[in-house]
């Protein structure tokens, strides 16, 4: 009797360990939802393509919330919540405040599209839509797909106060964006491939205005910035601009997700600071050089730096809940 309970025990330690390679987290999982929601994958993706279709910012706003989502309080929509009378939420903070609104949209728009569904309704966390929107509108924009690994649960707060100082800057350097990267568990070159969601999207004009007019007493220009670059930027962006003026961030496949952000860096045509130093730094440049010639080892470097992103402070069981609207506390 003794030996048939061993026997048991052994099986079952076998049985657990041969699910580990399956749970690349120990929180998360792909098919999370199999049993509660088994449908909720072609749901979303059903949802933002009909979103897409309406408009293509879905894209570059869907793939941003979701990195400022993760790096504030870990990836549990805790950007997706409104302020109210007494708290301002972490949308409202300067930081967020460029978020696109078609990023929210396509969030509430799938989690309507789940709760319309009986067996779906309130099972599955806003979190988790964020991250399966964010995997299927890089698809829709030609980049690379994979598989998403769920089982997030929502938090319980959101305050501009705790994003001060969680989100990298435009005019960080290579030491700032690593260390802050790095607190978030992803390496340089995670940092390096993540980077590259820069190939979609728009900028405001003052979050490179100094750039191309106050880089330093004697160079008004900054030098590492292509010039023909930097004068087709002053026409898009002259002094006195209306602060609602955006440009496309890759002036060449604006709506392509591809390595051509890496292509710009080796021409002096990255936007920001914080891009253009992937380049400059000697570093990160090797990096950037390999990607700029292989679609695939950037895609793959792409897809492995998402899903940690993926990762970022996940809340599980009694540390979060499933919202019943994105934007409110239950
Ligand atoms: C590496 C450090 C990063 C910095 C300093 C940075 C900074 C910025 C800034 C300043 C903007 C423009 C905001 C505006 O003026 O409207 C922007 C846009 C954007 N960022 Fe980043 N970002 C970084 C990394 C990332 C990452 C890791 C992702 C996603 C994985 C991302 C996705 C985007 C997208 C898609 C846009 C365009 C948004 C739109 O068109 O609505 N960024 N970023």
């Amino acid at each position: 009797m003794a030996h048939a309970k061993l026997v048991l025990i052994a099986a079952a330690a076998v049985l657990i360990l041969c699910q580990i390679p399956r749970f690349a987290n120990a929180q998360l999982r792909q098919n999370y939802y199999a049993n509660i929601c088994p449908n909720v994958e072609s749901i979303v993706r059903d949802a933002v393509t009909a979103k897409f279709r309406q408009t293509f910012v879905t894209v570059p706003a869907t793939l941003r919330l979701f990195f400022h989502d993760c790096f504030v309080e870990g990836c549990d929509a805790s950007v997706i919540v409104a302020s109210t009378g007494n708290n301002t939420a972490e949308k409202d903070h300067p930081d967020n405040i460029s978020l696109a609104g078609d990023g929210f949209d396509t969030v509430i728009k799938a989690k309507a599209a789940i709760d319309a569904v009986a067996q779906c309704r309130n099972t599955v966390s806003c979190a988790d839509i964020l991250a399966i929107a964010a995997r299927d509108v890089i698809a829709l924009a030609g980049g690379p797909s994979y598989a998403v690994e769920l089982g997030r649960m929502d938090g319980f707060t959101s305050t501009a106060a705790s994003v001060t100082g969680k989100l990298p800057q435009p005019g960080f350097n290579l030491n700032q964006l690593t260390s802050l990267f790095a607190a978030n568990g992803l390496s340089h070159s995670d940092m390096i491939a993540l980077s590259a969601a820069h190939t979609l999207g728009f900028s405001h004009c003052s979050s490179f205005a100094s750039r191309i007019y106050d880089f330093s007493p004697q160079n008004p220009v900054d030098p590492t910035l292509n010039r023909a670059y930097a004068a087709q930027l002053q026409a898009m962006c002259p002094r006195d601009v209306d602060p609602r003026v955006a440009v496309n961030m890759d002036p060449v496949t604006p709506r392509a997700f591809d390595n051509q952000y890496y292509k710009n860096l080796q021409q002096g045509m990255g936007l920001f600071t914080s891009d253009q130093v992937l380049f400059t730094d000697a570093r990160s440049r090797p990096v950037v050089d390999s990607w700029a010639q292989s679609v695939a080892a950037f895609d793959q470097a792409f897809v492995a730096a998402i899903t940690k992103l993926g990762r970022v402070g996940v809340k599980t069981g009694a540390n979060g809940n499933i919202r019943r609207d994105c934007a409110l506390f239950n």
